[in-house]
């Protein structure tokens, strides 16, 4: 296969940035990663490394710091950037909203100053849909009013809008806005997925972690929304998915200059007791819950409109529920403790 570009791909060895890395490299791309492994391990890309006989050139240091940036773009013949480095827990950015602002704004920064200045202008963005806070309209569309209710929500906004502004400000800039839905699942070898710390406050890693015994039972947070069982309703995207939409993008923007938003989902919306029973049917493990008070800001519904991706970029979601399940626990049965496993062996 020809090589094509060399991408720098910042939080690459993270949950979504290790399965793109591993599909630019399927896709003959050169990708560059660049983590400061705050939430990583460097295991992910030797996984990578292994699953596609390629060598990832790896660069630990936080985006943050411009001078650290400056010296890969003089190494590689960068030509485009996907940006996932950021943090992304909901509830610590209520906390800590200041580690949150600065980390996220000032990474963009950062990173937009150096490529300015090494004329690179393919930027890849890790937007959520969060942004569209609780939305009047299901599915979701592009066009919807958008609103953040936390500090995490608000960085994402904001860097929307910079990015918008970055994108007027001279012609030449591809930037692209990619509102992620809810990513679920593994890579189906089972060597790469997400291994987040401590107790998770997702949906699907808690019901793995109950799979595996880390966890008794999962707690179903309300059962009266108004939605067909009660219980709250999301858009799963299987992250591999997820992964070919950032390379749909990217090939996309190349002849596309200015900036570009698109929902990355499946369209479905799928409730909590709807993924419990996927996860079953898919495993054949057993799932025990209980219906405990709603999580104070859960929106009732939302699912997105994914008739935009599908008509421009030419991508849509391939993976279902079963899969997403059955790759997510194929992943957590194979690493009960995430890369920690790896360091024992
Ligand atoms: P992740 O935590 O697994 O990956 C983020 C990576 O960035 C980690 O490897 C971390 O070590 C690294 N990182 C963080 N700050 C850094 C810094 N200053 N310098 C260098 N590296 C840094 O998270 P993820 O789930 O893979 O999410 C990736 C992106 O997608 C994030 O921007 C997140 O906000 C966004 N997103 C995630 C979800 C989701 O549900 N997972 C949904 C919507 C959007
Ligand atoms: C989370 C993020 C949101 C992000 C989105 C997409 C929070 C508070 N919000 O929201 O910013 O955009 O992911 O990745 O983290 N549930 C349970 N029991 C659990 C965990 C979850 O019943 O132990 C329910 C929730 O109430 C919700 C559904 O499962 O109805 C999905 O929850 P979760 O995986 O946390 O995703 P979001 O709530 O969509």
């Amino acid at each position: 296969m020809t090589k094509k570009e060399s991408i720098l791909v910042t939080g690459g060895a993270g949950y979504i940035g290790s399965h793109t890395v591993l599909e630019l490299a399927q896709q003959g791309y050169n990708p560059i990663v660049v983590d400061n492994l705050s939430n990583s391990s460097l295991e992910s890309i030797r996984r990578i490394e292994e699953l596609t006989d390629a060598t990832i050139p790896f660069y630990e240091l936080d985006v943050v710091h411009p001078e650290s940036l400056h010296p890969i773009f003089y190494e590689q013949p960068i030509e485009g950037v996907i940006h996932f480095a950021a943090f992304k827990a909901v509830g610590e950015s209520v906390e800590k909203p200041l580690a949150y602002y600065q980390n996220n704004l000032e990474g963009l920064f950062s990173l937009l100053q150096v490529m300015d200045q090494h004329d690179v202008s393919q930027f890849v963005f890790s937007s959520s849909c969060t942004v569209y806070g609780d939305a009047e309209v299901v599915p979701i569309p592009e066009t919807a009013p958008v609103s953040a209710v936390n500090p995490y929500g608000q960085t994402k906004l904001m860097s929307e809008i910079i990015l918008r502004d970055v994108a007027q400000s001279r012609s030449g800039w591809s930037i692209t806005n990619l509102r992620y839905f809810n990513p679920v699942g593994a890579h189906p070898s089972g060597r790469i997925g997400e291994d987040p710390s401590g107790i998770p406050n997702n949906l699907m890693p808690y019901i793995t972690q109950v799979a595996v015994g880390t966890r008794p039972f999962l707690r179903v947070f309300g059962d009266t929304y108004p939605t067909h069982d009660g219980t709250g309703v999301r858009d799963y995207i299987h992250v591999v998915d997820l992964a070919k939409g950032h390379v749909a993008a990217l090939e996309y923007q190349k002849a596309k200059p200015g900036v570009h938003t698109f929902n990355l989902g499946t369209g479905k919306g799928s409730s909590v007791l709807d993924v419990v029973k996927a996860f079953e049917r898919a495993t054949g493990k057993s799932i025990p819950y209980e219906i405990v008070e709603a999580r104070p800001g859960d929106v009732a519904e939302a699912y997105a409109d994914t008739s935009k991706a599908s008509t421009i970029l030419h991508w849509s979601a391939e993976f279902g529920l079963d899969e997403m399940c059955r790759d997510a626990w194929n992943w957590q049965s194979k690493n009960p403790h995430g890369y920690e496993d790896a360091r024992s062996v």
